[in-house]
């Protein structure tokens, strides 16, 4: 009888029995009369291992021979090894080659990142952008079933659009059968005739940003979760915002646990992350930022100082971010530095009900939300101070038209999320391919 095909991940559970693993060869090396191959599949790592009495001369060489990344069928007995990955190694008993592996470019040795995204397509397979894939996967089934539980549709919104919903100096801008069309940077507008619709909806998708600026935190087209709800106020989309990145935390915690370990993640770090989290007005962060040694902060990060009035920058994020060891939600900021949709706040029309969500950890903004303008005049009003297109916002404005209600939500990048909770450096990492001012290969 053939033996079972096993996912190296169960090798554990069969100790004894005789297996076949399919896979790849991460490394393979031999000592005097054995040789050893680390076999690597999509669930895990194991070790093969034949003696020159157990196998015939030529698998003996093969086993030797083979390159790292060569793709095999393995047959042998799961042995209990207690130094081994998953505490078994499997005795080698026959050996077929699928696909050699010529020169492979991805060495053990150290390679600079461009490197490594230059051949992407095969980086991949490596133990740190798996982990990291894994991590990422986990999240935004997280997102999904946190809105699911919580009776949120999820409302696709279209990806070429015909207007700017967070400024127009970051469109990409496309030719639509002779119009200008533009790829989404928010699927916000689409969201809110949706919420009138079911109350309370979300997207998940790609979001486009021709950002010049080349800074890790910023990708030109990334992955926004963007919920939105009727009824709501500030403090209900702060609430939201704090459960939802609580939910996800706890996840990622709970079931990725191997790719934390992978990715030698602090996880102290992250086990903090429970709501509430912080809340600091604007004012109040203006007035920390400041504070003389704030100020000497950022002039070592080479940071332009902090002025009040002025929008946080990179710098001013950390430095109140690092002050935490959760989430901190920054509210209220002046309506001048905001985008034109949001609702001014009835105690002081000079700010905005806002909130940006600032990663601990240096890791930046990860959430920025707001309650939106829902009356008619003065969303024209903002429209036209913006310098936008009257005519491509006509339909928009239909829904302060009829029936308007108040209404708010936000968008959660989910690049910065996982950068974050993975530790890692830069968000070119946390995206199956990444797309920078830089990068449009492979
Ligand atoms: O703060 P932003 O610009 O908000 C919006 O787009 C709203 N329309 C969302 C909404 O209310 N529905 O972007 C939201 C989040 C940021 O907090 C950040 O995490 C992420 O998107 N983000 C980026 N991530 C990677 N690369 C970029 N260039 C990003 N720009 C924004
Ligand atoms: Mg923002």
């Amino acid at each position: 009888m053939a033996s079972p095909i096993l996912p190296i991940r169960e090798l554990p559970g069969h100790v004894g029995a005789e297996v076949t693993i399919r896979g790849w060869v991460t490394k393979s090396r031999r000592k005097g009369k054995i040789a050893f191959l680390v076999l690597r599949d999509g669930s895990g790592l194991c070790q093969a291992v034949a003696s020159v009495r157990d196998v015939d001369e030529a698998t003996f060489a093969l086993m030797d021979a083979l390159e790292q990344e060569a793709s095999v069928r393995v047959t042998g007995i799961v042995r209990a090894d207690e130094r081994s990955p998953g505490g078994v190694e499997l005795g080698l008993r026959t050996l077929e080659v699928v696909g050699r592996s010529g020169d492979y470019p991805i060495t053990p040795k150290e390679h600079g990142i461009e490197f490594l995204l230059d051949h992407r397509h095969l980086h991949l397979r490596h133990r740190r952008p798996w982990a990291i894939m894994r991590v990422r996967h986990e999240i935004e089934q997280a997102c999904r079933d946190f809105m699911y539980e919580r009776d949120f549709v999820l409302f696709d919104s279209p990806i070429l659009t015909p207007a700017a919903c967070e400024g127009t100096s970051t469109l990409f801008e496309t030719d639509y059968f002779g119009e200008p069309a533009y790829l989404s940077q928010s699927g916000q507008l689409y969201l809110e005739p949706a919420a009138m619709a079911h109350d309370r909806v979300y997207c998940f998708g790609p979001t486009f940003r021709a950002e010049k600026s080349k800074t890790r935190r910023h990708l030109t087209e990334f992955w926004m979760l963007e919920p939105e709800v009727t009824w709501i106020d500030l403090d209900g989309v702060m609430q939201l915002a704090e459960e939802l990145l609580g939910y996800i935390v706890a996840r990622v915690l709970d079931r990725r646990a191997e790719e934390l370990r992978v990715l030698e993640r602090d996880t102290a770090r992250l086990e903090s992350v429970v709501p509430p989290f912080p809340r600091l007005s604007y004012d109040e962060a203006a007035e920390i930022l400041v504070r003389p040694e704030n100020v000497e902060k950022a002039r070592r990060q080479n940071a332009p100082p902090f002025t009040p009035g002025d929008d946080l920058g990179a710098a001013d994020e950390t430095i109140l971010g690092e002050m935490h060891d959760r989430p901190l939600m920054i509210h209220r900021y002046p309506t001048a530095v905001k985008a034109f949709y949001m609702e001014p706040d009835p105690e002081r029309a000079d700010r905005a009900l806002c909130v940006d969500v600032i990663a601990p950890e240096g890791y930046g903004e990860i959430i920025g939300g707001s309650m939106r303008i829902h009356d008619p005049e003065l969303l024209e009003q903002r429209i036209r101070e913006h310098g936008l297109p009257a005519e491509a916002f006509r339909w928009y404005l239909d829904i302060r038209r009829f029936g308007t209600v108040p209404h708010g939500g936000f968008g959660m990048g989910l690049e910065r999320v996982v950068a974050w909770i993975c530790g890692a450096h830069h968000l070119r990492e946390v995206i199956p391919y990444p797309r920078t001012i830089q990068r449009l290969y492979p």
